[in-house]
């Protein structure tokens, strides 16, 4: 896919690694959750190609649901304000959660859902992620599901956007903005 003006891309984590890892990780979410019954939260947007693809890889009984929190808009950095746009439709209390989120960064995201999720007493809050930048870190969250460690950069592609583009590029790219050094 062509960048826009200004822009350009680098594969960093090619669709076929990802749909390689994606696939253990459903494997060890239903080796980990036999025999329970499992709800996943995805976290709008970023998260709905991950998603879509894990939920293939379950095989125990798997109902989803959805929450929007409040994202980086056209910048590419955190401003560490965290709202919730759009909350869950179903009842948590005494169900089985996994958080699937695209990228955890400072943290501050997965931190604030996951004492929501808490507080709301299910009976266990797992986190799944596609991608973790540990470098950036600002809260200590634990991650049960990893796919991919990668450095400090600014990445899209495979549901992660800039400014609402290149959702739909199947590989994760490094974005480069031409003219700007770093993104900010
Ligand atoms: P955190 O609260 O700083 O951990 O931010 C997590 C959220 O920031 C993710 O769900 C993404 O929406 C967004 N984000 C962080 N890094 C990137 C990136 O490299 N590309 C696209 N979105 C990102």
């Amino acid at each position: 896919m062509q960048a826009r003006p200004g822009e350009s891309l680098e594969v960093l984590v090619s669709a076929t690694a990802v749909e390689a890892r994606v696939r253990a990780l459903g494997a060890a979410i239903s080796r980990d959750y036999q025999g329970r019954s499992l709800l996943l939260v995805g976290i709008l947007r970023g998260s709905f190609v991950f998603l879509a693809d894990l939920i293939r890889s379950i095989d125990v009984p798997v109902a989803i649901d959805f929450m929007a929190i409040s994202s980086y808009g056209a910048s590419t950095r955190s401003s560490g304000v965290v709202r919730i746009l759009k909350d869950l439709d179903e009842e948590v209390q005494d169900r089985h959660l996994v958080v699937v989120e695209d990228i955890v960064d400072t943290g501050l995201t997965l931190n604030y859902i996951k004492s929501q999720l808490v507080a709301r007493d299910a009976a266990s809050v797992a986190i799944c992620t596609l991608l973790d930048k540990p470098s950036r870190r600002q809260v200590d969250v634990h991650l049960d599901y990893l796919g991919f460690q990668i450095p400090d950069e600014f990445v899209v592609g495979y549901g992660l956007d800039f400014d609402e583009c290149y959702r739909n590029l199947p590989d994760v790219c490094r974005l480069h903005i031409h003219g700007r050094k770093e993104l900010e």
